[in-house]
């Protein structure tokens, strides 16, 4: 799977993401990540991208033509024939495990980042497929949650994760937290593994596991058991 992202930070990106499990698909040639510099595109010799927003208001807004020009070039150069879009936004669809999995069907998927106050809306309505959020909260742009996507998404690529992680993925993905977990040593600042753990008995570690799963969800995130999806 190819990811493009376009942005003004392309370093930022590229540096986040060639590490550990990516770093090694990567290396393997199960994804591959571009990053695309919009600077490249600003048609001036001062490589200026933004303006002041129409109607007033504080900060700046980026000019739709080197988001176009950067659309464009990618799409043909690649030749990426369904381009799916996603715009990393606060206003938009709410990330999700199901949308990383969907995300993870396509051959290509550009992400596009913005900063400042955002972009020019019109380029938005002519080339964004999915807009996407990552959570209730502002930040200064869209690089850290493009890498957030990639992430997410990139683990659902056949051969990314090991057999063993895949299995791990799917006891996750019931709607529930994950349970607890514990290594060597079995006795740690005065605290015990718990006993069940220890026994070798697979029926009551699995039942303790689903036991803490439900505790720990309706602790921290009782929505998901309210949610019509999970039951
Ligand atoms: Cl995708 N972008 C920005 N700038 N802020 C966000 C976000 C995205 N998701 C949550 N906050």
């Amino acid at each position: 799977m190819r990811f493009h992202v376009l942005t003004l930070f392309p370093d930022m990106v590229m540096d986040g993401l060639n590490h550990s499990i990516l770093g090694k698909a990567m290396e393997k040639g199960l994804i591959s990540v571009d990053a695309i510099d919009i600077r490249d595109y600003a048609g001036n010799k001062n490589k200026k991208v933004d303006d002041y927003p129409y109607g007033g208001g504080a900060g700046m807004v980026m000019q739709p033509g080197p988001v176009y020009d950067a659309y464009e070039d990618l799409v043909k150069n690649r030749q990426i024939k369904k381009p799916r879009v996603v715009y990393m936004t606060p206003v938009g669809h709410v990330f999700d495990q199901a949308m990383a999995k969907d995300f993870a069907s396509e051959e290509d998927l550009i992400i596009l980042c913005g900063h400042y106050e955002g972009i020019d809306e019109r380029v938005i309505e002519e080339i964004v497929t999915d807009p996407v959020c990552i959570g209730d909260y502002v930040l200064t742009g869209g690089e850290l949650a493009a890498m957030v996507v990639i992430d997410a998404t990139a683990r659902h690529v056949e051969g990314v994760l090991s057999n063993h992680e895949s299995a791990i993925d799917e006891s996750f993905s019931d709607g529930l937290l994950e349970y607890p977990q514990y290594t060597r040593p079995e006795e740690f600042h005065g605290k015990h593994v718990p006993e069940v753990l220890l026994s070798g008995n697979h029926g009551l570690v699995d039942k303790w596991r689903h036991e803490k799963s439900i505790e720990r969800t309706k602790r921290f995130r009782p929505d998901l058991l309210d949610d019509e999806r999970n039951n």
